[in-house]
């Protein structure tokens, strides 16, 4: 628990704000610290301020108070980690209860996913936004980190924290703003050190104190938005306009596949015009942020009776990529006169993108699914997942075992490992040497000149 002792900051005061900030006495409490949060929550300690985490999985709150670090894929964090633990800069709670009210700033980076009708789901911001309006102290700062529906903040949140009897009133009782999240999971670090932050406040206090306390732990360019709303609209903006162009190329791969025009030598040229920006085909989108953050904007679009028709066909698209993936390796095995059905496939990678450990959302699952449906038999290879059971497949621990009686490989996640791999060691190892490789790992004329029976997606079969 953070001490009750210490002086409780006013945030509303700018230049207590800044004096706390140099004597490093601002307390900060982090709400959600999983992927995001908690390297936030890291990156305020070691910059001198007392943090604490709260999180309502036990079990990683335990690993943490354990000085075992969770994010092992995070390079450079494990060491701020190790030492921001030492100093005692930075602890963990379960009980929201014991953080809030001792805090003077309170980030919440708690989940924003969707359900299965792709509604988003902002349950856990609702849950912990009626907690605050009994556990708030006055004068606080809270920053919502979690990427949010534009107008989320000051249509529900805000109302939310206040409480039906108006408990709390914002502006006077407690600022607001938000600082939408743009890290790439697995260079966290190098983003925080690198990108710029985006600050929007409920009113211009909000964004100024924010800004301040920013400066003082992200040393980036920081961008004063003139709302909440902007600057959640500029969150979403960047994420639905990548997903709706790897759409595009999604798009463009199947119809090259039957041109018989590789995709991979016409999105390399492309790139060469000044105001080309490349997007790489893959077997779907995945991940916390990309789909879910298309279907947040379709969801706001929705509320004000408009379309958006281009994310909506984006998503489609992206959608489909897990069965053409299934389509063409069934095509791979007519050409060898094979039956999927019972034949043994191997999934070379499950991350729903390179060089991570997260299943969110991953199109591996809807390949999983429709292998089972097609009676094939499933092995994974995942240098992220050895000797675990994921989908309910015990997975595997070797690249080269993993091989043998193996009918059929498919390239689903990019890891760097896998471009390590050679053509000709597949075809030697496998009993039916059939590759999909959906991720253009592999050179075409190399994969064919080492007798693979390969499907490379955007990349046509001669
Ligand atoms: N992961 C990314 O790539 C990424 C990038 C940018 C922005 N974001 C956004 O950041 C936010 C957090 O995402 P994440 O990837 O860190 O999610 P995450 O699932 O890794 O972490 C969220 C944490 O919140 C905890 N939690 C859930 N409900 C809680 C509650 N009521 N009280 C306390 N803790 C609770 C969970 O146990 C979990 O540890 C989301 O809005 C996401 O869209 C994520």
């Amino acid at each position: 628990m953070v001490e009750n002792t210490t002086k409780k900051i006013d945030t509303r005061n700018l230049d207590e704000v800044k004096r706390s900030l140099a004597e490093g006495s601002l307390k900060i409490c982090v709400i959600g610290i999983g992927r995001i949060g908690l390297p936030t929550a890291l990156s305020f300690a070691n910059s001198g301020l007392k943090t604490i985490g709260v999180d309502i999985n036990h079990e990683l709150v335990n690993q943490i108070n354990s000085k075992n670090f969770p994010l092992k894929d995070e390079p450079g964090y494990a060491e701020i980690f190790d030492k921001v633990i030492k100093n005692e800069k930075f602890s963990a709670i379960t009980r929201i209860e014991e953080g809030v009210p001792f805090s003077d700033v309170i980030i919440l980076s708690l989940p924003t996913p969707m359900d299965e009708n792709s509604i988003p789901d902002y349950s856990a911001l609702i849950s912990v936004g009626s907690q605050l309006n009994n556990l708030l102290k006055p004068s606080s700062l809270v920053i919502v980190e979690s990427t949010i529906e534009p107008g989320f903040v000051e249509n529900e949140l805000v109302k939310i924290i206040e409480g039906s009897d108006k408990k709390l009133e914002t502006g006077k009782d407690f600022l607001i703003g938000v600082c939408p999240e743009n890290a790439n999971p697995g260079e966290i670090l190098h983003d925080f050190t690198t990108l710029p932050r985006l600050v929007g406040g409920i009113d211009e206090l909000s964004a100024n104190v924010i800004l301040e306390i920013y400066k003082h732990v992200f040393h980036v360019e920081l961008v004063k938005m003139p709302d909440c709303k902007t600057a959640n609209a500029v969150k979403l903006t960047t994420n639905v306009f990548r997903d709706i162009n790897i759409a595009f190329v999604n798009e463009l791969a199947v119809l090259f596949e039957k041109l018989g025009i590789d995709i991979f030598k016409v999105l390399e040229a492309a790139d060469k015009k000044y105001n080309f920006q490349i997007h790489f085909p893959g077997p779907g989108v995945g991940g916390p942020c990309l789909p879910v953050n298309s279907y947040q904007l379709l969801n706001s679009a929705k509320k004000v009776d408009s379309k958006l028709n281009i994310v909506s066909y984006g998503r489609q698209i992206n959608e489909k990529m897990p069965y053409h993936v299934i389509d063409m390796l069934t095509d791979a095995f007519n050409e060898v006169k094979k039956p999927l059905k019972n034949s043994t496939v191997l999934l070379l990678g499950i991350s729903y993108k390179p060089d991570v450990k997260d299943l969110q959302l991953t199109p591996a699952k809807q390949i999983i699914e429709k292998l089972r449906e097609c009676g094939a038999n499933i092995k994974i290879y995942d240098p992220y997942y050895k000797s675990t059971k994921i989908f309910d497949i015990q997975t595997e621990d070797e690249l080269e075992k993993s091989l043998r009686e193996t009918d059929a490989l498919i390239f689903v996640t990019a890891h760097k490992e896998f471009y390590n791999i050679e053509p000709t060691f597949l075809s030697t190892k496998m009993r039916t040497p059939i590759v999909v490789d959906s991720r253009g790992i592999f050179d075409y004329y190399e994969a064919r000149k080492a007798k693979l029976i390969f499907r490379g997606l955007g990349r046509g079969k001669k």
